[in-house]
């Protein structure tokens, strides 16, 4: 390439997440079953003289190049969070552009799809890698998370059906039936960085009984994973069912959730439950190509927005 000639673009893309067992539980170390979405973020990345993030019809520039890595408490979140993945790339200054194709906040892991697929359209276009795509992804999610457990991100990264489980890592999973999914968004989602600070807030006032729960929740995971390699659906269902009651326990289900799973159920899934941090945001049922039109129609008629998982 001549000076004069432009930068190639890299393009990249990363998928959004339904967590299917074990949100929350996740963050204190228990591990957690995920499934990919067929929609995520899309994102092109070029070398440029200053480092740049355009998203949503906005700019956020960047401004100091050796000061990229350090984090700057007075910028927007989002500049940060490019800030702090373009730092743990170790990637000199970038124009990127990214595009969502799934709605934010509402528990589907678009803001992980979204760093995943920024970093590997920058890592693409400046040839760095830093720390790794993984790491770099982790970097962006933290700023608007806080305290990640990384289960988002792993799927973002790996998409499919994924074991995971914090500080140990993905296992890919395969189910000997098939696993069809039914997703709807039910209401705007609450911030996940709140409601893991709701749930960190009741295991200081009791200590026992949010252990008592989590506890719980890490074994139902452990026997789904089970009732998958067998393709035991029914009791699949029973155990997402069960994992609700428990999310609903800690206080991160809502009234329209708790609505909108019903309706589920009495349309015939196996199972349902809400998916991601709560308080808002989506249900995931677990269903057959017998049961998907009719919770689906059910849902529709509600108007509800639905997604679709990878089959
Ligand atoms: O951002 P959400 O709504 O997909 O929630 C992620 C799952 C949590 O367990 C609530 C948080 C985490 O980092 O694992």
């Amino acid at each position: 390439m001549t000076p004069e000639s432009p930068a190639a673009e890299t393009y990249a893309r990363a998928g959004g997440k339904v967590i299917l067992l074990g949100e929350h539980a996740v963050v204190y170390g228990s591990p957690a079953i995920v499934v990919g979405l067929k929609l995520g973020a899309e994102a092109h990345a070029r070398p440029d003289a200053v480092a740049s993030l355009d998203l949503g019809g906005q700019r956020h520039e960047l401004r100091g190049g050796n000061e990229l890595r350090a984090d700057n408490a007075a910028e927007p979140e989002l500049s940060r969070a490019f800030r702090a993945l373009l730092g743990a790339l170790e990637a000199p200054p970038a124009r990127a552009r990214a595009e969502l194709a799934i709605p934010a906040g509402a528990g589907l892991g678009a803001s992980a799809a979204l760093g995943v697929a920024i970093a590997r359209a920058v890592a693409g276009a400046t040839r760095s890698t830093g720390a790794g795509i993984t790491a770099a992804a982790l970097a962006w999610e933290n700023v608007f998370h806080g305290n990640a457990s990384g289960v988002d991100t792993a799927a973002a990264e790996h998409g499919g059906c994924l074991w995971f489980q914090r500080g140990v890592g993905t296992t890919p999973l395969s189910a000997a039936a098939p696993l069809r999914l039914a997703i709807a968004q039910v209401e705007p989602g609450a911030s996940t960085r709140v409601m893991v600070e709701a749930v960190a807030g009741r295991h200081r006032a009791d200590p026992q009984g949010v252990e008592l729960r989590m506890r719980a929740i890490a074994q139902l995971v452990e026997r789904a994973r089970g009732a998958l390699a067998k393709g035991h659906l029914g009791e699949l269902g029973e155990l997402m069912n069960d994992n609700h009651e428990l999310l609903r326990a800690l206080g991160v289900s809502t009234p329209r959730l708790e609505q909108a799973r019903t309706m589920a159920l009495r349309a015939g899934a196996f199972g349902a439950k809400l998916t991601g941090a709560g308080g808002g945001g989506c249900v995931v049922a677990l269903v057959d190509d017998v049961t998907r039109p009719r919770v689906q129609a059910a849902w529709a008629a509600e108007g509800l927005r639905q997604l679709e998982a990878i089959d």
